[in-house]
């Protein structure tokens, strides 16, 4: 099988398999952290398939929507692979990708490293940040039932982490614990400039947001 079938044959097997999956790691997530991974990807020096599969297959079983079981995601996509034929190596390199892109990786010495590895990553985080990212935090906000803002309990609140969290912080708050700090976590360059666009996007949607907040006009 060419590659271009192969590509077509993840893409539905991948749209079949989130077909249930909630807002923020539904297929359009995928559809677009593909497309920024296109994107990235075209300035700089990497296998092409290995991108497309890893940003493809990178979300397939989010382990949160599996008692926590890590194995899942890279298994069903390690069989699905296996199914089409697909050459070892490349298998092994897109497992090593789902296995490494977490977010929470950033806060751990990377296992592996690769320039594939680094542009799936950059793709998933640019899908955080700017509009999309916005959307996305007041969503995943909404789901858990959470107040946008709370101007008594910012990240500068001035109670213990458990206080904090037993106060389900406000949306706004992940901003500053998360959306704000990924710019600086970039590994491409093309993602940096992305992200950096982005950055500027959400620091005018905040100060537009306190500005109506204090009934400014
Ligand atoms: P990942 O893409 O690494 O799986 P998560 O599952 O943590 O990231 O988050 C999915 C989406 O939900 C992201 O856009 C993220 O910013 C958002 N999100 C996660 N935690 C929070 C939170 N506490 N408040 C608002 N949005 C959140
Ligand atoms: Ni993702």
């Amino acid at each position: 099988m060419n590659n271009s079938d192969l590509i077509k044959k993840t893409i539905a097997f991948v749209k079949e398999k989130l077909n249930d999956a909630e807002g923020g790691h539904d297929w359009f997530h995928i559809e677009r952290v593909y497309k920024n991974a296109l994107l990235i990807a075209r300035d700089t020096n990497c296998d092409l398939l290995v991108v497309q599969l890893g940003a493809l297959l990178h979300d397939i079983a989010d382990n949160k929507f599996h008692n926590g079981d890590e194995t899942i995601g890279p298994k069903t996509a390690r069989l699905f692979l296996e199914s089409e034929n697909v050459l070892e190596n490349t298998i092994q390199h897109v497992i090593q990708i789902i296995e490494n892109i977490s977010f929470k990786g950033g806060n751990f010495e990377k296992k592996f490293s690769s320039a594939e590895l680094d542009i799936v990553q950059d793709a998933d985080r640019l899908d955080a940040i700017g509009a999309i990212g916005v959307a996305r935090a007041f969503n995943y906000g909404g789901f858990k039932n959470r107040a946008l803002y709370n101007p008594e309990i910012t990240p500068l609140t001035n109670m213990t982490k458990e206080e904090y969290k037993s106060n389900n912080a406000p949306t706004i708050n992940h901003f500053y614990e998360k959306l704000l700090l990924l710019k600086d976590k970039m590994n491409t360059e093309t993602g940096k400039q992305i992200a950096t666009e982005r950055h500027r996007f959400m620091e005018s949607f905040l100060s537009q947001f306190y500005a109506e907040w204090e009934g400014m006009r």
